[in-house]
């Protein structure tokens, strides 16, 4: 018997119909009826049976089945992607659509003068050190020169934990954390962080601030070298024409003290209602480490001196800023914080 029309009538009523196909599912449909272990053409080969010439059989079977085989590959390679242009038009992205935005926070102003304060000075080639809120008498008051009887301490009343431990009243504590650590080497330091004291809270007090405590110790450090630096961070944190004035003052810790005032940044020194009509705005505490300090924390004063200085940070925040009560900046109003967004690019 000869195969040959048959295989070749299959062939062409399957192109024909895979031809016609017009969709995927047609197309799954029709490998299932032609190719699949049942298909009519998978089933031609119980005919090899009955056949003598088993090898041309076979040639023929697999021609047709090859031929039908890749009829429905390229068919359903157009098909898919027939269909995947069509899903692309339907799934087109305006890009011109405007986007989500989001809620961008912003640092409060108190981290901001921080980070202020510390370029400058790291300008200056200082560097940055921190120490414990929570410290012994030793370093807060006693080798700053302030013995347990000293009235000082009344002046830096604060919060104790038991007799010997205590919130730090004043960031001058650093100053003898740092000295120990340094056995003797020159140092050039400034130190931020919080202070605490038992205060009134009003406008201008709050029993929690901060400070930026300055020390540096080296040979023949002076007086002078104490001014020109803090005229130095003056010009640059309020105004190149700022002026220094130093007022003599008293701390146990520095000999000679000094008061520091700056001109008055909003009138130049005319006077008005920041300045209280002086011309001059009171920022920080300064002066020339004490010998006794110096001696405790193991440096030879005939040899060493230095030079300290404590910052306000509120008080620098609130005059550049206008800002008229120190407790703004504990109370994570966003109104307020949000009115520093811009502070830094100005
Ligand atoms: N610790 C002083 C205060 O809190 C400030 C100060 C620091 C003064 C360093 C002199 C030297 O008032």
């Amino acid at each position: 018997m000869d195969y040959a029309l048959d295989f070749e009538n299959l062939k062409t009523k399957c192109l024909e119909e895979i031809s016609k196909a017009s969709s995927l599912k047609d197309l799954t449909e029709l490998k299932n009826k032609y190719l699949a272990k049942k298909g009519e053409i998978s089933l031609m080969m119980n005919h090899i049976r009955e056949v003598e010439d088993k090898k041309a059989f076979g040639e023929m079977y697999n021609a047709c089945r090859k031929s039908v085989e890749e009829a429905l590959d390229i068919k359903i390679k157009e098909e898919e992607n027939k269909k995947l242009i069509e899903d692309l038009k339907k799934e087109k992205i305006d890009i011109t659509l405007p986007g989500n935005s989001y809620q961008r926070g912003s640092a409060n102003p108190f981290y901001k003068i921080i980070n202020e304060i510390e370029d400058i000075f790291v300008g200056m080639g200082y560097s940055v050190e921190t120490g414990p809120e929570v410290d012994y008498d030793k370093y807060v008051f006693e080798l700053l020169n302030i013995p347990h009887d000293h009235p000082a301490r009344d002046m830096q009343d604060t919060l104790y934990i038991d007799n010997n431990l205590l919130l730090r009243s004043h960031t001058s504590s650093v100053q003898a954390h740092v000295m120990e650590k340094a056995k003797g080497q020159p140092i050039k330091i400034i130190c931020p962080g919080k202070t605490y004291r038992r205060d009134d809270d009003d406008m201008t007090h709050s029993h929690q601030f901060a400070q930026v405590e300055g020390l540096v110790i080296d040979k023949n450090i002076n007086l002078g070298n104490l001014k020109a630096t803090l005229e130095l961070f003056a010009k640059k944190m309020f105004s190149k024409d700022t002026k220094v004035r130093f007022r003599s003052s008293f701390f146990p810790f520095t000999e000679p003290s000094v008061e520091v005032d700056i001109s008055c940044f909003n009138c130049k020194g005319k006077g008005c209602p920041l300045c209280k009509g002086s011309g001059w705005i009171e920022i920080l505490g300064a002066g020339m480490v004490h010998p006794n300090v110096l001696k405790m924390s193991g440096y030879d004063p005939e040899v060493y001196s230095g030079f300290a200085f404590g910052i306000g940070i509120e008080r620098v925040a609130m005059l550049k800023y206008g800002i008229d009560d120190i407790r703004r900046f504990y109370q994570n109003d966003l109104r307020f914080i949000k009115e520093f967004k811009k502070v830094k690019e100005d």
